[in-house]
């Protein structure tokens, strides 16, 4: 590694001493790594979720399991209840299924191959955490660190097809010691300088080593192939109440929100469903529209809501009072947005 690299990685420590952010998952700069589970516990629940959301669930969450053997212990539904709100729920089943295992062995491994074969873990979520935990050289790379590493060298050629050689330049300029404050260092730049618009480029500590803010482009990095649109599918979600309480199914465990209790709801199709999937004959009334984003499809649904009247008492019938404990998925809490709107 030569002296401007090094001097890259001296300039980015100097500046997180004074300037990290204080995150309930981290020990301070060049203190002591913290506890591998709060590690591993924060680095997944952070996969595809921002720091603002994940804060509170993460303080909720180790208050209730504060380790692997505890979490390994939980009910599933207890713990797919408490994920509600953070992102997919395979995410949820895989971190209970990587708590079982670790907490069977004993320990986490702190090697990245050994973290690789857990459930949950990929590239990323390893080297995380073998550096934040066991302050093992690893090279990470997540979105903030593909922004600020893009722009550090100009990386012309545009994602995902320049990851590779984004992981090449960020290696260069990781150092030996203090890993885990490194990888952390990068991703508060990412965050709070070196914006995906408008970038801070005269707080930036790095600025004088940054080739795009040398050209005065850094807002062309990193460049990005264009994005295919998603389709859109539409269904349709029921309301059925009788009595303040409120019809409530659980989801197949195969699928989309797998094993989750939600609202009935009929097929996600290309075109308007109508009342396909309705769960009894009913004066059903339509009341609104939700809008959700799946990795794969964006989805409008139709609200609809009816008297349940003499209905038998077949599902799970859920005090509209108490829906909030229910760790309905994102999807279905818009659509009580929606009925609470309307009383
Ligand atoms: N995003 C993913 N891991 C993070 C961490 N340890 N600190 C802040 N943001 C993160």
């Amino acid at each position: 590694m030569d002296a401007k690299h090094l001097s890259v990685a001296e300039r980015l420590l100097d500046w997180y001493d004074r300037n990290h952010r204080s995150l309930p998952w981290r020990s301070p700069p060049g203190a002591p790594p913290p506890d591998p589970y709060r590690v591993w516990l924060s680095e997944v629940m952070l996969q595809q979720t921002q720091v603002a959301t994940v804060r509170p669930y993460f303080l909720d969450w180790t208050a209730r399991w504060p380790s692997f053997a505890a979490l390994a212990a939980a009910a599933d539904a207890d713990v797919m209840a408490a994920w509600a709100g953070l992102g997919y729920y395979a995410r949820a089943r895989n971190l209970l299924a990587c708590a079982r295992v670790v907490a069977a062995r004993g320990a986490l491994p702190d090697t990245e191959d050994g973290l690789r074969a857990l459930p949950g873990i990929g590239d990323y979520t390893a080297a995380a955490i073998a550096a934040i935990a066991f302050g093992r050289r690893a090279v990470v790379v997540d979105a903030n660190v593909e922004r600020v590493v893009s722009r550090l060298f100009a990386i012309g050629a545009p994602l995902p097809a320049a990851r590779p050689a984004i992981r090449a330049a960020t290696d260069t300029i990781t150092p030996d010691d203090r890993a885990g404050d490194f990888a952390q260092a990068m991703m508060d730049l990412g965050s709070m300088v070196c914006k995906v618009r408008g970038p801070r480029c005269l707080l930036c500590p790095l600025r004088d080593d940054c080739t795009a803010f040398r050209a005065g482009t850094p807002e062309a990095f990193p460049v990005k192939a264009a994005k295919k649109a998603k389709p859109q599918r539409f269904g349709t979600l029921f309301w059925a109440e009788r009595d303040g309480r409120v019809l409530l199914v659980r989801r197949p465990d195969k699928g989309l929100l797998g094993g989750m209790r939600a609202l009935p709801t009929g097929p996600w199709v290309d075109s308007d469903p109508g009342m396909e999937g309705a769960p009894f004959a009913a004066d059903w009334r339509s009341i609104g529209l939700v809008r959700h984003g799946f990795t794969h499809f964006d989805l409008a649904c139709t609200v609809m809501v009816a008297d349940a009247g003499d209905e038998p008492m077949q599902g799970e019938w859920w005090p509209v009072a108490e829906i909030a404990d229910a760790g309905l998925p994102t999807l279905f809490a818009r659509a009580i947005a929606v009925v609470e709107g309307m009383r």
